[in-house]
């Protein structure tokens, strides 16, 4: 058993007792949300009410999950922090390094090879630290938390953006950087701004075409790809109570294409169906003992208006399926405007590839439903005019399909099984095609259909749309056909038409599976030994920072000035670097090469004050010039310094070059904090002007850290090459907690300390 049924007793056992203090502290009915949210708050239950949209807040998740690609890094800081075990459960799924090339078989194969000394150090890292792991081709991190680990009213962070699919199961489920897994994993606060709450009400019952998918779909086109920003998006109404728990989850997890915090789920039939489905009866029974605070008071649903922030409103009877794209999956075309859009776009209507599955939407049902189109296919003579991938999320739904002869059907229309992982949906895709510059439409059930997102090929159109409507297309081959109104010519020359699709929600004989690809953590795991190849150039372990050495910093040598933008992106680049993100020397190498000199306005050539004459090179060699020679260094930037992602590598690469300082106008938040949580000193101008008083060669010395207080400018003094100074004020917003952790070396570093006491 994967699930840990004590913790979500713990949960339960306060839930009531939470919620009742939230309301009293709020002062009012609650949403489902703020119920959850202030039931996980840090500090215990509610004091005080926190603003929607302004309060940062420290929260207590239940679990984390990490995808193979983002876990490697976090779980390298992990192991900094001296815990024998992770503070909350957690669980390490091997699915986005297994590339799409032939078929499940193969490519899980070559995987293992490709990827051993990451897979190697995962099991062995999880194995020792009582994490759950779970093994390449047991499924996708979504699918795989949705059938083991989600349960209603939890909290979860996961190291990838689609983590609220859990959602659909009435967890709020949140996607995050390393960094703040690591916070959880060693039991910190995890800080996040109370999040507005925007309200779906769906009315109505979906029939025919129409699938969950298509309201997430719908949804998309209303708000933006930008409208739930700083939002948690909550569905409910009797509508909602009409849709299957997996397509509930559908729905989550594509939340995140509208810049939602995440999405949820009230707990319902289909919830509790689904639990007892995948033999979770045990938490049915508890969150039926719970079930009035697992949706929001019935005072918020009978006036919604006065208690979202933002209210939708959506028919299902009324939802024609829809197609999303090109390039951004808010550009919404209902099936009936669609063939109409592909012309006027002049988009190709030939489609090459239909790809169904994913994380989003692999469920049972919606195999079944796809395949009934299959079917279709072969009895009514139709040939299928697109190549067909299938990707099942996890091992238990590929299995029980196989089983059941759903797998057969999709390969007599000449499908193609791809292994239970990312694949083609975070671009790990060997497309075969004979023309890469050719502009081409290929259609999936995933989610992200951004430039590039599948196939790496500017020149693919990529569209979204439910699995059955993908399979509809496949089958045509046309981008113009609307499978609820056209006919399609037979082997015979007659014109047929597809019916509606039909699915089934469970299987009649229950899933089943043979290896589910779970590895159980050692009981105890303190003989166990992480795997790391010393000669690897993937994986490094880490030496801890040192700490601060209790004295001013002085003769810091200027690495860089920026001008401009700098995001985490300028700072510590993606793309082929993500190779090297469990190797911090390695990805070192990326450090600040976007970033724009301000002294020359080029990037990645700043000047090293240790040649004679000032010679000019690309910023990670000279922080090493400058490390190698004993000597700290400081980096000096221009406003919302480290905005983006919260990519942990942007704090730790100046970290490890020797930069001690990063000064700018002003921070984004998320990178300010992964500053001070790496040890370094986070400053900005107190006067923005002194940025220009920054000269090239100067040489810095912050003083006043003996007496380093929350609230009290530290002095920098600027000594210029010509021997004059000049001293102003920068701010600080170190609390005291934070000062420990800059006097401890960074935050794992005293977690450590604290350990060993
Ligand atoms: Fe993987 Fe795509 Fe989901 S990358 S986690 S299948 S969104």
């Amino acid at each position: 058993m994967a699930f840990d049924v004590d913790m979500i007793k713990g949960v339960y056992a306060q839930l009531g007792d939470r919620v009742a203090a939230a309301r009293t502290a709020v002062g009012r009915p609650l949403t489902l949300t703020e119920k959850i949210l202030y039931a996980h708050l840090y500090n215990g239950a509610a004091t005080q009410a926190y603003e929607r949209g302004k309060s940062y807040v420290d929260f207590a998740p239940d679990r984390v999950a990490m995808q193979d690609a983002t876990a490697q890094m976090a779980l390298l800081q992990f192991m900094q922090a001296g815990r024998p075990t992770v503070a909350v459960p957690s669980s390490v799924h091997c699915d986005h390094l297994i590339q799409a090339r032939v078929g499940a078989e193969q490519d899980l194969s070559e995987a293992y090879t490709e990827n051993k000394e990451v897979y190697d150090f995962l099991a062995s890292v999880s194995n020792k630290y009582g994490i759950g792991f779970w093994k390449p081709g047991a499924g996708i991190i979504h699918t795989v938390v949705q059938e083991n680990y989600a349960f209603p009213g939890g909290m979860m962070i996961g190291t990838d953006s689609h983590t609220p699919n859990a959602g659909g199961v009435g967890m709020i489920a949140i996607g995050v950087g390393g960094a703040d897994a690591v916070d959880v994993m060693a039991g910190m606060a995890w800080e996040l701004k109370f999040p507005k709450v925007i309200g779906v009400k769906l009315t109505g019952k979906m029939s025919g075409w129409t699938a969950a998918k298509d309201v997430i779909l719908k949804v998309a086109g209303i708000l933006t790809v930008k409208g739930g920003t700083g939002a948690i998006v909550e569905y409910f109404g009797e509508g909602a109570n009409n849709i299957s728990c997996s397509g509930k989850a559908t729905i989550c997890n594509m939340g995140a294409e509208i810049g939602a915090t995440t999405s949820v789920f009230s707990y319902d039939q289909k919830m509790r169906d689904y639990l007892v489905g995948t033999e979770r009866a045990e938490i049915a029974e508890l969150a039926d003992q719970v079930a009035e605070h697992l949706r929001a008071d019935d005072e918020v649903m009978a006036n919604p208006e006065a208690f979202y922030d933002q209210l939708i409103e959506i028919n299902l009877s009324e939802l024609e399926p829809h197609v999303n794209g090109p390039f951004t999956p808010d550009a919404a075309w209902p099936i009936s405007q669609f063939a109409a859009a592909v012309r006027e776009h002049n988009w190709p209507a030939k489609l090459e590839v239909g790809l169904i599955g994913s994380c989003t939407n692999s469920s049972y049902e919606d195999l079944t439903r796809a395949a009934s189109l299959a079917q279709q296919a072969i009895d009514k003579g139709l040939a299928v005019n697109a190549e067909y991938t299938i990707t099942p999320g996890s091992e238990v739904v590929r299995y029980t399909a196989e089983r059941d002869g759903i797998l057969d059907t999709f390969a007599e229309i000449g499908g193609v099984v791809l292994a239970n992982a990312c694949g083609p949906c975070i671009g790990q895709w060997a497309r075969h095609t004979d023309d890469p510059k050719r502009k081409n439409s290929i259609i999936t059930s995933f989610n992200r259909n951004f430039a590039k997102r599948n196939d790496g090929n500017p020149n693919t159109h990529a569209f979204v749309a439910s699995p059955e409507i993908v399979t509809a297309f496949a089958i045509a081959g046309d981008l113009t056909f609307n499978p609820l109104t056209d006919t399609l010519p037979n082997k015979n020359g007659e014109q047929v038409m597809l019916d509606e699709p039909m699915g089934i929600e469970f299987p009649v004989k229950g899933f089943a599976v043979e290896d589910a690809g779970y590895v159980a953590p050692a009981a105890d795991g303190s003989a166990v030994s992480v795997v790391v190849d010393p000669c690897s150039d993937r994986l490094q372990l880490l030496e801890p920072f040192k700490p601060w050495n209790g004295q001013d910093l002085m003769g810091l040598k200027l690495l860089i000035k920026a001008q401009g933008k700098c995001t985490t992106d300028h700072i510590s680049m993606a793309g082929p670097w993500l190779k090297y993100r469990g190797h911090l020397d390695n990805i070192s190498n990326n450090m600040l090469i976007g970033a724009i000199n301000a002294y020359n306005g080029e990037a990645n050539s700043v000047k090293s004050q240790l040649v004679r004459g000032g010679g000019y090179d690309e910023v990670p060699k000279v922080a090493r010039t400058y490390k190698a020679a004993g000597l700290g260094s400081v980096v000096v930037g221009d406003e919302n310094y480290g905005e983006g992602s919260s990519r942990e590598h942007a704090a730790m690469e100046p970290r490890f070059l020797g930069v001690q300082v990063v000064l700018v106008k002003s921070f984004a938040r998320i990178h300010e904090t992964n500053l001070k949580k790496q040890g370094m000193l986070a400053l900005t101008f107190a006067n923005k002007e002194d940025y220009e008083r920054i000269e090239e060669d100067d040489v810095l010395d912050i003083i006043g850290l003996t007496n380093f207080t929350p609230g009290v400018p530290l002095k920098v003094r600027l000594t210029h090459k010509d021997g004059s100074t000049y001293t102003f004020d920068a701010n600080h917003t170190y609390n005291e907690g934070q000062i420990e952790w800059f006097k401890a070396g960074s935050a794992l570093n005293l977690i450590r300390l604290q350990q060993n006491q």
